[in-house]
């Protein structure tokens, strides 16, 4: 029996106009570009204007990963959209997206897994492309995080920046194509929310809130839980790590990339590193970093790329896919 696949058909991007150098933040908070780059790499971020919402980020990023893919939007019945900071707390931004994008058939739904929110909504929208349920998905990683700053305390929000990034996904039943998603691996685990969280929500607090976070037991956590996920994929695939073209990770911070590449043997010249430019911007960092490499010519049509993250929860996790 063929089995069916979901191909990544388009990717798209969308980055705010509006850079913040670590120059310009120091003059805020009470840090420095040396110290910010050489804790973490990252060189600027992106910020939304006051005026664009998560949904708008999400529908230029959308709108480039259908042209990209040569995809009518009346072709897409899916649309499935991890995100952290939504428009509104009800309806899902999944549905603004699709009411942007003129599509009035099928489901549009968000998913929260914060920065691994891109591998869960990528896992959600392939097993139903798989299922038949539908036959054309938009996967969106969309953030405006850096409202969810406290910009009085640098230990976080220095690290983080809005974007956002899609993929194309169609389902495939040729037993000629080689293409496409082949295995997930995601997990989360409770008990640790506490180093990494929102001290705001509807039900708790009738606020936002701010991301509050203990950098330094998050950052081991992220090195094992992911280097775990990526051999987890590795072992259920049975590729070797040399085998893998491409790394597109979690942007998070460089220390974390590079100790993963070190401890599993990964060429740092595989590792697409986008955290410098971007920031973490949670969700959207993978798609953002699996664009930037699709499109200045890396990552190529054929190759075999592996992405993963570790997000609040904890979440975490890896996809093995062949562009
Ligand atoms: O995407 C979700 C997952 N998130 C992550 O993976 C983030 C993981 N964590 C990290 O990336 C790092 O832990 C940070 C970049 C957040 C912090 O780096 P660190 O090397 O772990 O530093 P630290 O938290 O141990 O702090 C070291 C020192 C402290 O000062 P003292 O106590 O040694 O005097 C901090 O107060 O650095 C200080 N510090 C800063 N100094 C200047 C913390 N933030 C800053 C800052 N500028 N922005």
């Amino acid at each position: 029996m063929v089995q069916r696949r979901s191909i990544i058909e388009g990717v798209g991007a969308y980055l705010p106009e509006r850079v913040l150098t670590n120059d310009e933040l120091s003059t805020k908070v009470d840090t420095s570009d040396e110290w910010i780059r050489e804790r973490t790499g990252i060189r600027e971020r992106r910020i939304a204007d006051e005026k664009e919402v998560t949904s708008d980020l999400a529908t230029f990023a959308a709108q480039d990963a259908l042209s990209d893919a040569g995809v009518e939007i009346g072709d897409v019945d899916l649309i499935v959209l991890a995100t952290t900071t939504p428009d509104l707390t009800f309806p899902a931004t999944a549905t603004a997206v699709q009411a942007k994008l003129g599509i009035t058939r099928g489901a549009a739904f968000d998913v929260q897994a914060v920065c691994s929110g891109f591998l869960f909504a990528l896992a959600t929208a392939d097993s139903m492309l798989k299922q038949g349920l539908f036959n054309c998905a938009l996967v969106i990683g969309a953030e405006t995080f850096t409202r969810l700053l406290d910009w009085s305390d640098r230990g976080t929000c220095v690290l983080f920046g809005d974007g956002a990034g899609a993929v194309a996904l169609t389902a495939s039943d040729s037993v000629n194509n080689d293409r496409g998603i082949i295995t997930h691996y995601i997990r989360t685990d409770g008990r640790q929310s506490n180093l990494l969280y929102v001290d705001g929500g509807v039900s708790k607090t009738g606020t936002i809130g701010h991301v509050r976070m203990l950098g330094n037991r998050v950052f081991k956590n992220a090195v094992i839980n992911i280097s775990d996920a990526i051999q987890k994929v590795l072992n259920e695939t049975g590729f070797s790590v040399e085998e893998i073209d491409w790394f597109v990770p979690h942007q998070a911070n460089q220390r974390i990339l590079d100790a993963v590449a070190n401890k599993l043997g990964i060429d740092e010249e595989k590792v697409i590193t986008t955290v410098g430019r971007h920031g973490n911007t949670s969700a959207a960092s993978i798609p953002l970093a699996l664009h930037a490499a699709v499109r200045d010519g890396r990552i190529k049509r054929g190759d075999l790329v592996i992405s993963e993250a570790m997000g609040g929860g904890f979440s975490w996790g890896a996809t093995a896919f062949r562009m």
